[in-house]
């Protein structure tokens, strides 16, 4: 990823090789701040309070998380911590518990004295690793973009519609749904994103901030107003990334991602959704019964976050004082709604057998 001209990742080690450095995202779209991370508590601050976030990357920052524990003491007792501390930050993204049984596996029968610097391989591995995941599903996704693109008259764009951001701001780079939408934009393909806002946290703003900096068209609409668009044919396919993926293919995404796929269906727009295996989890069949959906601060629905024309940010107000406010933070999308899956190894149907003829590997624990 590109911010003026210099290639970031969204997660990277300080030159002093054990300090994690990320943009602290609740500062985006209007301020680039990069903020250090020393303690093991730091990573669980800024997972909560989501100065990262997105599945991916959820997961490398954790495991810089445990890296940064054994640094501070290698002990049985604090791995323990870590791990527990760690895995309570957020609830419903798979990639977190996946990272952290990584690390916790690789270091649980290890000698104390060699921990800090196997916590450290593995968390560098990982971040390695979601990057090259994000540019396959990128180079598969491509391939399904090029096939809308070679129907469209001259001059007029793909329009894709996404919902929050699955960008290189939610993994280590590239991202998941919106990979598809770089390579397309740099293999010269005409594309144009409709970005939701995806309130309450705005992830729309990053979205924008993303695609901006990349110089793709993009066009930042109000939540409600996708199935409008699609009934006006003003969308030609949706492409949105997932927390976690279950056996049978159902998605739990950002909040209001269902209603998106419910409006694709009545209108026969494609919905894929775009996951590194990080984000299967082969334990859950039923996304709608069995997934926990986070359920956040009131406040983050009755304010919201942004900048005067002074150039002053702040939150403000939009809700009468004490209005009781819900903040459901994800939804489900079952697999009858998703015209595919797009991984790393391919494009699979939502499906049982999508997903195990694509990773027969890991669908092992399937219930
Ligand atoms: O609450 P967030 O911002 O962490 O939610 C992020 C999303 O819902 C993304 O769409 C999802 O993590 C996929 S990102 C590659």
């Amino acid at each position: 990823m590109k911010i003026n001209g210099i290639h970031y990742r969204s997660v990277w080690l300080a030159d002093d090789g054990h300090t994690i450095e990320i943009f602290d995202q609740t500062k985006l779209p209007f301020e680039v701040q990069i903020i250090q991370l020393q303690t093991m508590q730091d990573v669980a601050t800024a997972i909560k309070e989501m100065w990262v976030r997105g599945a991916p990357l959820i997961g490398a920052v954790a495991a810089y998380g445990m890296a940064l524990a054994m640094r501070q003491s290698s002990n049985d007792e604090n791995l323990q911590h870590a791990y527990d501390t760690l895995i309570k930050t957020r609830p419903t993204a798979i990639n977190l518990k996946w990272a952290l049984d990584r690390l916790y596996q690789a270091l649980e029968n290890v000698e104390y004295s060699l921990r800090e610097a196997i916590a450290y391989r593995i968390a560098n591995e990982i971040a390695d690793e979601d990057v090259e995941l994000c540019r396959k599903i990128g180079e598969h996704g491509l391939n399904i973009i090029q096939k809308y693109a070679a129907h469209k008259p001259a001059g007029e764009p793909v329009n894709i519609l996404t919902h929050c951001n699955a960008g290189w701001l939610a993994t280590v780079d590239w991202g998941t749904a919106l990979a598809p939408i770089y390579m397309a934009h740099d293999a010269g393909i005409n594309v144009h994103v409709w970005v939701d806002e995806t309130r309450p946290r705005n992830q729309g703003g990053l979205t924008s901030f993303e695609l901006g900096s990349h110089g793709v068209p993009h066009t930042l609409i109000a939540d409600n107003a996708g199935g409008h668009l699609m009934q006006h044919g003003k969308v030609d396919l949706c492409i949105v990334g997932t927390d976690r993926t279950t056996a049978r293919g159902d998605v739990c995404n950002k909040i209001g991602t269902y209603l998106k796929a419910l409006a694709a269906k009545a209108n026969q727009v494609p919905f894929y959704v775009a996951l590194p295996s990080p984000t299967l989890d082969f334990t859950v069949w039923d996304g709608v019964k069995e997934i926990p959906i986070e359920e956040r601060a009131g406040e983050e629905q009755s304010h919201v976050y942004g900048i005067n024309p002074e150039g002053t940010r702040s939150w403000v107000n939009t809700a009468p004082q004490g209005t009781t406010c819900g903040n459901y933070a994800f939804d489900v999308t079952p697999a009858e709604f998703i015209s595919g899956l797009i991984t790393e190894r391919g494009v699979c149907e939502a499906s049982a057998e999508g997903l195990q003829m694509l990773f027969p590997d890991l669908c092992k624990q399937q219930p």
